[in-house]
């Protein structure tokens, strides 16, 4: 899902309805909605991949689907609600057809379990996000008229040797899970509950993803993990808390797996997300100098920019702590995109810790930003320690604050662009128009040009004459055929 607008995700969360690009037909048909994050969308092709595997095909019809699965956030309230309306269409399916099945899957069918078949009636299946490789047998289960459900949490499940299939792509841009799970523990944050601890994916498994990626015309590839500087892999089943420190020098880094899959193809762009600020070393930002098709954009989520706050949210670092690993970003990569997520009105947030929160936006100059109103979870550190006491009114109040700040630096960021030459990979047609293709520069900037001769996939120079407060506009200078 990539978003071009600086956003304020909460109940505005989509689903959107995934497919695969080429038709098949015959076999029973899978309607597939995906919510949430990147990860989850990234889950969904593992979920196709398993059930085309036993013959489905996709439709982006629910009305026509033997099978309706919903892959679900738990992240706040408002995406939770947004999934229960949603369940109330798939009702009309059921009528008509009562042989079709309908399934949860992901964080929050992690997140209720049981309680799921409980409360709605009419769901058949809950599958938990470690547990997609049982779904052809729940499908079984359910098929014989039992409602069928697994959500136990794995610490080893990476879903390595599984080929994703691509679904809804633009052929040029795809995602590949580095990691699953959080051991983090952010006070405010459910998803280590949905998605249990934290695991690294083995290297070889990743860059022969991207290797085959690249090979069947991809030229864009971002890497994913809640935590992607965390990731340690150690090989034979070996866990990150028990190693040695010989076995943790002979482990492989973030900022060594990014300089692999640099090394796959000059003209295969990497991006990553995302940090953490508690974890961002300076090998990770030399790693990404070293390397022109690294990206130059960093999604560093401050959440908070008062250190009492931060503390309060378990995040493992200050506001000092923060503006150094900015300050190290622009040093080492001065031309560096940053971007970040806020919550306003966390638990106690005073309106003077609010004001930090701004003053650190200014101080950071960021591009872009995910901004939301604290939503308390149920089970969280937050939700049992502490009281959600900040109004919604002063919550909501503080996000427009927060909002319309951040518009004005995205404003300065893109002015910034005008007039310069950015180097741009088509992703496809633009929005607005069948004459315009988008792209994205280096710092990850949506850039619209005139289509001309030009297509997806290939590295354009375009020349930026005027912008919007999130888009560059501009015309093509010359293509490159090799390089970044
Ligand atoms: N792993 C990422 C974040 C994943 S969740 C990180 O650590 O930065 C994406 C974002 O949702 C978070 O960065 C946070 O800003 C927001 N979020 C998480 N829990 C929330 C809650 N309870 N209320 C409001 N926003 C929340
Ligand atoms: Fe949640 Fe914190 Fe883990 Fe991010 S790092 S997923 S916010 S617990
Ligand atoms: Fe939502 Fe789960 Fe992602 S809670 S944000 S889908 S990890």
């Amino acid at each position: 899902m990539n978003i071009s607008e600086n956003k304020v995700i909460d109940e505005s969360i989509q689903g959107q309805a995934l497919v695969l690009d080429t038709v098949k037909t015959g076999g029973k048909k899978l309607f597939l909605e995906s919510y949430g994050c990147q990860m989850n969308f990234s889950d969904s092709e593992i979920v196709a991949s398993i059930l085309i595997d036993k013959g489905y095909t996709t439709t982006q019809n629910f009305e026509e689907a033997d099978v309706i699965f919903v892959n679900t956030c738990a992240i706040r309230e408002g995406a939770e609600s947004k999934v229960r309306n949603r369940l109330n269409d798939f009702k009309r399916v059921k009528a008509k057809n009562p042989k079709a099945l309908v399934g949860v899957l992901g964080c929050m069918a992690e997140r209720l379990k049981h309680q799921f078949l409980e409360q709605e009636k009419l769901v058949d299946i809950v599958v938990g996000p470690d547990a997609y490789r049982d779904l052809p047998n729940l499908l079984d289960q359910a098929e014989e008229g039992h409602r069928a459900i697994n959500v136990i949490l794995s610490k080893e499940e990476t879903y390595a040797d599984l080929t994703p299939v691509r679904l809804g792509s633009n052929g040029v841009t795809a995602f590949i899970s580095i990691t699953r799970g959080c051991d983090n523990m952010c006070s405010f944050c459910v998803v280590p509950f949905t998605r249990g601890r934290e695991r690294s994916r083995d290297p070889e498994s990743i860059i022969n993803e991207a290797k085959d990626l690249f090979a069947r015309g991809y030229r864009e590839v971002t890497l994913l993990g809640q935590n992607v500087d965390s990731y340690l892999y150690s090989g034979g089943g070996l866990k990150k808390e028990t190693l040695t420190e010989e076995q943790k020098a002979n482990s492989v880094t973030f900022a060594q797996l990014l300089e692999k899959v640099a090394l796959i193809h000059p003209d295969l762009r990497v991006r990553f997300s995302t940090s953490h600020p508690k974890d961002m070393n300076d090998e990770v930002l030399h790693t990404m100098a070293k390397h022109e098709n690294i990206c130059n954009n960093i999604h560093l989520p401050v959440q908070s920019g008062n250190s009492r706050v931060l503390e309060m949210m378990n995040r493992g670092y200050t506001r000092e702590w923060y503006m150094s690993r900015i300050n190290a970003i622009r040093n080492i990569l001065p031309d560096c995109g940053i971007s970040t997520d806020i919550i306003t009105g966390f638990c106690s947030e005073t309106e003077e810790e609010h004001l930090e929160t701004l003053s650190l936006m200014e101080f950071v100059q960021y591009d872009f930003a995910y901004m939301f109103m604290y939503s308390e979870r149920p089970k969280t550190l937050a939700e049992r320690k502490y009281e959600d006491n900040v109004p919604e009114p002063v919550k909501k109040r503080r996000l427009q604050e927060v909002v319309d700040l951040q518009r004005k630096l995205s404003g300065i960021r893109t002015e910034k662009g005008l007039g310069k030459v950015h180097r741009v990979l088509a992703e496809g047609f633009s929005k607005k128009s069948d004459d315009m293709l988008m792209g994205r520069n280096s710092q990850n900037s949506v850039v619209v040009f005139p289509k001309e001769n030009y297509k997806k996939g290939d590295y354009v120079n375009v020349m930026v004459t005027e912008c919007t407060s999130s888009t560059l506009i501009g015309k093509v200078i010359g293509k490159e055929e090799t390089g970044q």
